[in-house]
């Protein structure tokens, strides 16, 4: 049978997965209330689509970053894909690149950066990047990354420590021995990562600064010329604070609701988001993203791009590059139909009153 939304995807994938593997790509923080919220949250929203307004001539395309880009769906950053299927990043990389959506490469991948950039050389990359404690490991990466021609860094800021995932506690989960963190392979050499069987959140504990603050912007913005997005923010405080240290963009997100529950869905903080800063900064989505009306929404309210995690992960499962092109496709297609029926023929069309939160309709 064709696989004709996400839902189907993730249904392949979780056939094909095994259960520790599939838990730590599904599973969120604590009890999970934000994991399905970010789902349901767009759920709460309505479309206000408008008639007879000439839709025979399409075009999604968008420019992020000055950077042409063919429609506003990225992949953002997923720990160690070749778990998924032998694919892993380099075909999660290459799909992105023929659909003409960015791809941002997690430093806990288990493809390097040099090899992921070799592999998908027509990609449009970012690089995903933690401040590690030893500031000189950053460094190295960052200059890898330079070298490798990523286009941005990606700070991911919601992370000072590891979420508590419990299914991945209760499964002791690890990376399989036959992978590794392929970004550190040398680092590892010098023991200054301690991986061996000892899993992913021994390695994190051991790696993560927990004492950076925003003046750690400052020392990145030194090191490169990069622009430097940061990835997590979910409060309007917070995007000030990204604009006030030089930012060139946020991405509103809530790490897929893996680090700590009950914050809202992404879609629910981007409102504020984009009113204190949107004017002036460039305002991104990830988190929930399942079809084509939930990338409207996100547009309508402000977000000028969003990004998809799991979504690749399970076309990824299901069928390797194969499986994230066909995946892409779809979602394209669906958003495609979306456009058309709520009568916008371009991406300026897009009109906020557009979209509105059920309660517009609660007194009927
Ligand atoms: C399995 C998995 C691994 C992730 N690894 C990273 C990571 O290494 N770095 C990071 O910044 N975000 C990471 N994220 C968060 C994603 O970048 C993104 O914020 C989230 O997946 C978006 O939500 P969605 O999965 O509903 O699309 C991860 C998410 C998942 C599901």
């Amino acid at each position: 049978m064709a696989l004709v939304c996400v839902e189907d995807f993730e249904e392949k994938a979780s056939s094909q997965l095994e259960k520790s593997t599939l838990d730590y790509y599904k599973s969120g923080a604590g009890e999970q209330f934000s994991l399905k919220l970010n789902r349901e949250a767009f759920r709460r929203l309505r479309l206000r689509p408008r008639c007879l307004r000439d839709v025979s001539q399409p075009d999604i395309s968008c420019q992020i970053l000055g950077q042409q880009q063919k429609w506003p769906v990225g992949i953002a950053p997923t720990a160690m894909q070749k778990m998924a299927h032998p694919d892993g990043e380099i075909g999660n990389a290459r799909a992105a690149g023929k659909a003409g959506s960015i791809f941002i490469l997690s430093t806990l991948s288990t493809t390097s950066l040099e090899d992921l950039a070799a592999g998908a050389p027509d990609t449009h990359k970012w690089f995903q990047l933690y401040i590690y404690k030893d500031r000189s490991l950053t460094k190295k990466l960052v200059h890898r990354a330079e070298k490798a021609n990523f286009k941005a860094l990606v700070l991911t800021i919601d992370a000072p420590i590891f979420g508590h995932r419990r299914s991945d506690v209760r499964n002791k989960f690890s990376l399989p021995s036959h992978l590794s963190l392929a970004n550190f392979q040398g680092e590892q050499a010098n023991g200054v990562v301690t991986m061996g069987g000892s899993g992913i959140n021994e390695y994190v504990v051991n790696q993560f600064d927990p004492s950076i603050t925003w003046k750690d912007i400052n020392w990145l913005k030194q090191l490169t010329s990069l622009p430097i997005i940061v990835k997590g923010v979910l409060t309007a405080e917070d995007a000030v604070l990204a604009r006030e240290f030089g930012c060139a963009g946020i991405i509103v997100s809530n790490h897929g609701a893996r680090q700590i529950d009950t914050v809202p869905a992404s879609i629910e903080a981007l409102p504020e988001v984009v009113k204190a800063v949107g004017k002036d900064l460039l305002v991104m989505l990830d988190g929930g993203i399942m079809q084509g009306n939930d990338i409207f929404k996100a547009l309508a309210l402000g977000a000028k791009t969003v990004f998809i995690g799991r979504p690749a992960v399970y076309g990824l499962a299901y069928n390797g590059e194969r499986g994230v092109e066909e995946l892409l496709s779809v979602l394209r297609k669906d958003f495609e139909i979306t456009m058309a029926l709520i009568g916008c023929q371009k991406l300026k069309d897009i009109q906020s009153n557009m979209v509105v939160h059920e309660s517009f309709y609660s007194k009927i």
